[in-house]
């Protein structure tokens, strides 16, 4: 979740909260800002991990996810990015509109939904201000002596957060593609040949990351790991059904219409739920499944974890086609 996602979603019932003080309110690149955000009381933040994000609530309404990318091993503050989408009115509008130094704003703890797994190489790639999740992975790898590359691709050099940076610190390690000077990333070339031992991790706008994961097919299982903006869209011909949800340990059973989601069919009937986002991006209302087969339409299990069927992100995903009954562990 490096940026943010286009929709704006009612507020949920939340995990845990706390609040923080912006301290810092920089203009980093072409329409990006970054915000260092400390404790009132000066108290260390508690231990993250590279790929972690946090939730921010905006204003009352809505709740947004941004990665972290400060240093996990500096726990004095936490730092995210956030680009201004053009055309939004959600999120990034009312960060870049109304956030100034000085400002108190509400956040969750880190929670992790792209953990780095150990590997001997790892090959980054990010597009945009996907960049954010990556700076950290980065910086563990490099401490840890790693073999790693980063492929950084964006519109111009003055929109590409951190990237001086990154090639000032990390030097010939760090490819930067800005599109006005040399195209776009050549994914295709970089992803050509499947490389034992190495992990790819990739977080960009969603045309890149289909690119990415239909370049990774010929790689071993499991190379790649990928974090979007916004939930997987649908594929040609699928159709939102109705079906039933039982709910195994209240005893209810809710009917799920075509413009409804599980988890607002579930608060309907005063079941009440951890959720955030809304949007199959952040993890929070996952859901163990008791039986039944769901069509998973979230942006956070992995393949193999939608594969098993043992969860479910409800405030997206819904029963599969010809599925008219769930049973989930609520
Ligand atoms: Fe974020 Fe469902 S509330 S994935």
């Amino acid at each position: 979740m490096g940026g943010l996602s286009a929709r704006a979603d009612r507020r949920g019932v939340g995990p845990s909260t706390r609040e923080v003080i912006a301290e810092r309110v920089d203009r980093i690149a072409d329409g990006v800002v970054s915000l260092v955000l400390v404790t009132p009381d000066g108290s260390p933040f508690q231990p993250w991990e590279p790929g972690a994000h946090i939730d921010v609530h905006l204003g009352g309404q809505y709740v947004r996810q941004y990665s972290l990318c400060s240093s996990p091993d500096d726990l004095s503050h936490l730092r995210v990015a956030v680009l201004d989408v053009p055309g939004s009115r959600g999120g990034s509008r009312w960060i870049h509109g109304n956030v100034r130094p000085g400002d108190t704003l509400e956040i969750s703890e880190p929670r992790n939904n792209f953990p780095v797994r150990d590997s001997r190489k790892y090959l980054f790639l990010a597009g945009g201000i996907g960049i954010t999740p990556i700076i950290p992975m980065i910086e563990r790898a490099a401490e840890a002596g790693k073999d790693w590359h980063l492929v950084y691709g964006g519109r111009s050099r003055g929109s590409m957060a951190f990237a001086e940076r990154l090639v000032g610190t990390y030097g010939d390690r760090v490819d930067i593609v800005a599109e006005d000077e040399r195209g776009r990333m050549d994914l295709a070339g970089v992803l050509a040949l499947p490389r034992a031992h190495m992990l790819v991790y990739a977080c960009g706008p969603g045309g890149m990351l289909r690119a990415v994961e239909d370049l990774c097919m010929g790689w071993p299982p499991g190379s790649l790991h990928t974090e979007r903006f916004a939930a997987t869209a649908l594929g040609p011909g699928s159709v939102a059904e109705p079906f039933e949800v039982e709910l195994a340990r209240s005893g209810k059973t809710v009917s799920v219409p075509t413009d409804r989601t599980i988890l607002e069919a579930v608060e309907d009937v005063g079941v009440r739920v951890l959720s955030s986002c809304r949007q199959g991006l952040c993890g929070t209302c996952e859901t163990t499944v008791v039986s039944g087969e769901p069509e998973h339409r979230d942006a956070v299990l992995t393949q193999d974890d939608q594969d098993g069927g043992a969860t479910m992100m409800i405030c997206v995903s819904r029963a599969a086609a010809g599925c008219g009954r769930l049973v989930l562990d609520l």
